[in-house]
This record gives structure tokens, C-alpha cells and sequence, in this order.
């Protein structure tokens, strides 16, 4: 079965079950602070998980892309990806665990037809917080999974978002579905969750009843909810019976080329390269530029380790390009962005290969001059920090170097210097690699009023070319990228902020509704620059100033957003500027 009739059967299905159709959302989370990217198919719909009614429904099914860099040291095995796609059902407060389980058993025996006898589950154990998952067991085992194939881990396993990302918000306990490759096991405690490759974990059904409060508490929440995610990579892995995802339709283009170029056989930075650049494209799809922070950084650290592989395997010309576009006309009719920006995208590829073959060069040459002199053989973080900097070195990179020539890197003092270096404190910088949930504090909501007001005094004042083209916000600032062809002025700037403060000053109420697409266009409601929207989407008014497509959440009334003042403007690549403001 082909990638994309496995995406067409998991929708139909949950279709046919009264499931809505949502359209992907961005890979920038546009109101989640605390994730650099989307990391599953739920963060868009955390504010409908705390109780907030989605335009759609209770019942949700999509295909979300992601991506997530704490695997990217794995990647390069037979199922560790950054980019990836997510297929995912959600009941909002509607079913439970017995339909939920008993859906996902129906699906993979009688639609994807795989061999019941291989399926292994794993459920929750319980500890101190929440109970042991008895009723999920009961459940798959009354669909015929015997004892034997039902596992019981901790929260390590099974419970999502899992204990090590430290996040706040919806959770709860998890049971994941394996799939037993028939592979022989690596040593008698092989079992569901190990890493050898044996057992494929495939999906997995979280049951969000509790919400995780600041101090740690866990209590309940007002809806029991379903989130689900079935790694689209991996199914189709086990449907084309293959051994790795690299083998599967979704790469095996990328791959040929790249073998087609190489002149050495490397497996694994074959795989590499094709997972990195195809992460790179969807990237890049979302406008973003290589830079040294934040998505820009993690960019090009994507981007400049790809290249670094297609040195080591031998390819002596620029490639990424090359790839890139197969990447393009694989995917561009499920993500119309890609498409659209094919020609920015290209570019992009062009200018950072060029780029950082100059730094290398010099990079290298610094680093072994530098070799000779290190005593007690750690790289320091001076150093390491200086190759990122001045040469654009990633610290995988330096980490790679250093493995090479036997030495190791002051990795700690090499992410503090960085989280300086990001203006953020290194716990911040920490959450946001590892991701996270939304954080709905009162600071965050009020930013994000502010963040409409600003959006909406920007294209009085400059003009209505200005288009939302990004939004972050922390407990400390907002940050709004608009397209605009040159920098503000300092009157600009001035005029823009008294508009603000005169928006907030005039008390405006803030309310939400629900509106069909089409209509919340006509009549004005500024929307995001994205893929698709939903029929029926959530609409937010202020006062009779600002109209514009979104999630929320904000504050009821502008009174409560304080004083607003931009701290900078500045750019970020062509055609696109930067505003980091506060509100006080
Ligand atoms: N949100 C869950 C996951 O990513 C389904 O595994």
C-alpha cells in the first residue's frame, strides 16, 4: 500500500465515523510559546483539549506534519525521523477509551489488514498520580490480545507528552500499538519499546483526562479527551514490509538520487541527508531563513549537517537543491506552501550551501590548528562557541569533529554561552528544543491581544501590503514577523505604538465567534498566512478595530493589557521584518 492511500483510508475511516476533517496547521506554532515547532497533531488543539468548543466538532481527524530534533542523534536508524507526518483522531470531550481502542484495532486488522497475532500493547502501570490502566488491557484483551502481548510500562512509556519534556497543561496515560516485525529478538529482554528494531511502535492512543498545574499536581480536567498519532513513516515501513522507512515510497526518490551522487556506499548518511533536507524543504515552505536562532538556527544546523554527509559519502558538487525538489513534487499536493514557494526555497538551499562551503573551509582549518593545543582533550566552550559563531558550525558538527579526532566538547558551557547568545535563560532554551505544551499564563494571553492590535496598527500605518508571517510569544515578550519591504521609521514606530495604547486605552471588549471561512473573509478577518482553514473557523473582534482568524485565547477586554511598547524592529530576511514588544 502506497504512503498516500494509507492517508486516504485513516481519514475515510474516521471520516465514515463522524470524525471532521481539519486541514494541517502550520509547522510554527503560531500561539505556543513553548515550542520552537509543532511537535504532534494535538498542539493546535490545546485550547479545545482545556475545554474551548472547536468550530469542527468533538470528533477531529487529520494529517499533521512535524517535527522534533530531540531524536536527531537517531537519526540515520531504521525508524528515527525530525520530520514527520502525524495521522490523528481526537474526541473532545465525546468517546472514550473502549471506542478509541476498539477503532484503532479495526483499522489495522480489517482496513490496513495486518496479522492480529503480531500486534503487541503497551499500557500505563500507574504510580502516585494517576492508576493503572486496567481498563485499556481489558479492552484490547477482549478484542483477542492475549495477556502475554499487553505490557505494562511507566510514564516513561506511557504517558504523554512524556515526563522529560516537563510541560504544563493536558495529559494523561497512553497505550501504544507495535507492531512485531518478526525480526529475532536482540537478547532475551527484547521486548515492545526496545530500540532494536524488532518491534515497531506505530500508534498511539493518549486518554487526556488530567491537567498538570505548575507545581506538579496533576488534577482533572473538565472533558476526558482522545488524542491519537500513527507515525505515518513507520505504518507505511510495516504495510510495504520494508525494514526501514527509507525503503518505503515516501523516500525511496530522495534516496536513489543521493546514492546516484554518492561514490561512497554509507547507509546511514544516506538517510541522514534524505531526512534533513526533507525536513529543510518543509522548513523553508513556512518562509523562514537560515540563521543563528531559534527556527533559523535549527534550520540551518539541518541544513549544514546534511551537506557535511554528502562531503563525507563523496558528493563533490551543490545537491540540496536537487533533493529539495524531489522533496517538492512528492509532497506538494497534500502542502500547497510548498509549491508556492518553490522558487524561495531553491534559492534558500543555493545561498546556504554557498555559504557555508566559505566557513567551512575556514572552520576546519581553525580546528586543527587548534587540535594540537588541546590538553586535557575537551574542546572549550570558548572554542566551540567561536566555530558557531564565526563559522556557522552546528554544535552536532563540533560534536562530530571532536569524535573524530578522540576529544569531547564542553557541551554545558557551550549551551549556556548559546542561550545568552539567544537572549533567553538556558532553562528556556532547554523547554523549547525539548517542546512542549501552550503556556496560557495571564501575560501570554494579554501578548497575544496585543499581538492583534499590533498586527491591525501596522496596516494602518504602513499600509495593507503588512501580513502576518509569524508570531511567538513568551511570558517576557511578544514577537511579530510582517511582511513590509523596508525598515520603520522611528515616527513609524511611534505612530504604531500610540495606536496601540489608544486601542487599549478605549476599552474595547474582546469576543469570539464562530463564522464559515468564506464569510470571516468577506467581512474582513484577517487571516494567517497558511495552508487551508477549516469551513467553519473561530473568529476573534476587537471592538469594532480588529477582526481576525484565531484559536485564542485573549483577554475579554483590552483594559487588561497594560502599557504596550515595542522594544525593536529589525529584519529578518527579504520583504520580512521583526517586532519584539512588552506589554507592562
Ligand atoms: N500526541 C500523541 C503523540 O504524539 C498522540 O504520541
Amino acid at each position: 500500500m502506497q504512503s498516500s492511500e494509507l492517508k486516504k483510508k485513516y481519514l475515510e475511516f474516521f471520516n465514515n465515523k463522524q470524525h471532521a476533517i481539519i486541514p494541517s496547521s502550520s509547522l510554527m506554532p503560531e500561539n505556543d510559546p513553548t515550542v520552537l515547532f509543532t511537535t504532534a497533531g494535538m498542539h493546535p488543539l490545546v485550547p479545545y483539549l482545556l475545554g474551548q468548543k472547536h468550530p469542527s466538532g468533538k470528533k477531529l481527524v487529520n494529517f499533521q506534519k512535524c517535527l522534533r530534533t530531540d531524536d536527531i542523534e537517531e537519526v540515520g536508524d531504521s525508524t528515527h525521523l525530525t520530520f514527520f507526518e502525524m495521522l490523528g483522531n481526537w474526541s473532545l470531550g465525546d468517546y472514550f477509551k473502549k471506542e478509541a481502542i476498539e477503532w484503532s484495532y479495526e483499522f489495522l486488522t480489517k482496513h490496513l489488514k495486518l496479522d492480529p497475532k503480531r500486534l503487541h500493547v503497551s499500557c500505563f502501570k500507574g504510580d502516585k498520580d494517576a492508576p493503572k490502566d486496567t481498563e485499556s488491557a481489558k479492552i484490547w484483551q477482549g478484542l483477542g490480545i492475549p495477556k502475554e502481548r499487553v505490557y505494562f510500562f511507566g510514564k516513561k512509556e506511557n504517558w504523554w507528552p512524556s515526563p522529560k519534556q516537563e510541560t504544563t497543561g493536558p495529559c494523561g496515560p497512553d497505550t501504544e500499538m507495535y507492531y512485531d516485525t518478526l525480526k529475532k529478538k536482540c537478547g532475551k529482554d527484547c521486548m515492545p519499546g526496545c530500540n532494536c528494531g524488532k518491534y515497531v511502535e506505530i500508534w498511539n492512543n493518549v486518554f487526556m483526562q488530567y491537567n498538570k498545574t505548575k507545581d506538579g499536581k496533576y488534577t482533572g480536567l473538565k472533558q476526558k479527551n482522545v488524542d491519537t498519532g500513527m507515525g505515518l513513516e513507520r505504518t507505511t515501513m510495516v504495510l510495504q514490509n520494508k525494514s526501514s522507512v527509507f525503503e518505503t515510497d515516501l523516500f525511496q526518490d530522495m534516496v536513489k538520487k543521493i546514492e546516484n551522487l554518492s561514490s561512497k556506499k554509507d547507509t546511514r548518511a544516506v538517510r541522514i541527508i534524505a531526512d534533513h533536507l526533507r525536513a529543510a524543504t518543509f522548513i523553508l515552505a513556512e518562509r523562514i531563513s537560515p540563521s543563528n536562532v531559534e527556527h533559523g538556527y535549527i534550520l540551518r544546523r539541518l541544513i549544514r549537517r546534511a551537506i557535511r554527509y554528502g562531503h563525507l559519502i563523496g558528493i563533490k558538487d551543490k545537491f540540496a537543491k536537487q533533493i529539495s525538489d524531489i522533496v517538492i513534487r512528492k509532497y506538494k499536493n497534500d502542502y500547497n506552501d510548498l509549491e508556492r514557494n518553490r522558487e524561495f526555497i531553491l534559492n534558500e538551499f543555493e545561498l546556504e550551501e554557498e555559504r557555508f562551503e566559505k566557513t567551512l573551509i575556514n572552520g576546519l582549518r581553525i580546528i586543527q590548528e587548534e587540535i594540537p593545543k588541546i590538553k586535557n582533550k575537551i574542546i572549550s566552550k570558548e572554542l566551540a562557541f567561536n566555530l558557531f559563531t564565526t563559522y556557522g558550525f552546528p554544535l552536532e558538527m563540533i560534536n562530530e569533529v571532536a569524535r573524530e579526532n578522540k576529544l569531547k566538547v564542553d557541551e554545558m558551557g557551550f549551551k549556556e554561552l548559546f542561550a545568552k547568545h539567544q537572549e533567553i535563560s538556558r532553562k528556556g532554551a532547554e523547554q523549547k528544543f525539548r517542546g512542549g505544551l501552550a503556556d496560557h499564563s495571564e501575560e501570554v494571553v494579554r501578548m497575544h491581544t496585543a499581538t492583534h492590535l499590533l498586527h491591525q496598527a501596522l496596516r494602518d500605518i504602513l499600509g495593507k501590503h503588512v501580513r502576518q508571517m509569524g508570531s511567538n510569544i513568551t511570558r517576557e515578550r511578544l514577537r511579530f514577523d510582517f511582511s513590509h519591504p523596508k525598515a520603520m521609521t522611528k515616527e513609524e514606530i511611534k505612530k504604531v505604538e500610540d495606536l496601540v495604547n489608544k486601542k487599549i486605552k478605549e476599552n474595547l471588549k474582546v469576543e469570539r465567534s464562530e463564522l464559515k471561512y468564506n464569510d470571516a473573509i468577506k467581512q474582513g478577518a484577517l487571516a494567517f498566512f497558511k495552508e487551508k482553514y477549516p469551513d467553519v473557523v473561530s473568529v476573534y473582534k476587537i471592538g469594532d478595530y480588529s477582526m481576525e482568524l484565531c484559536g485564542g485565547p485573549h483577554v475579554k477586554n483590552t483594559k487588561e493589557i497594560g502599557k504596550f511598547k515595542i522594544i525593536k524592529e529589525e529584519t529578518i530576511s527579504a520583504g520580512v521584518r521583526r517586532i519584539k514588544a512588552v506589554v507592562n
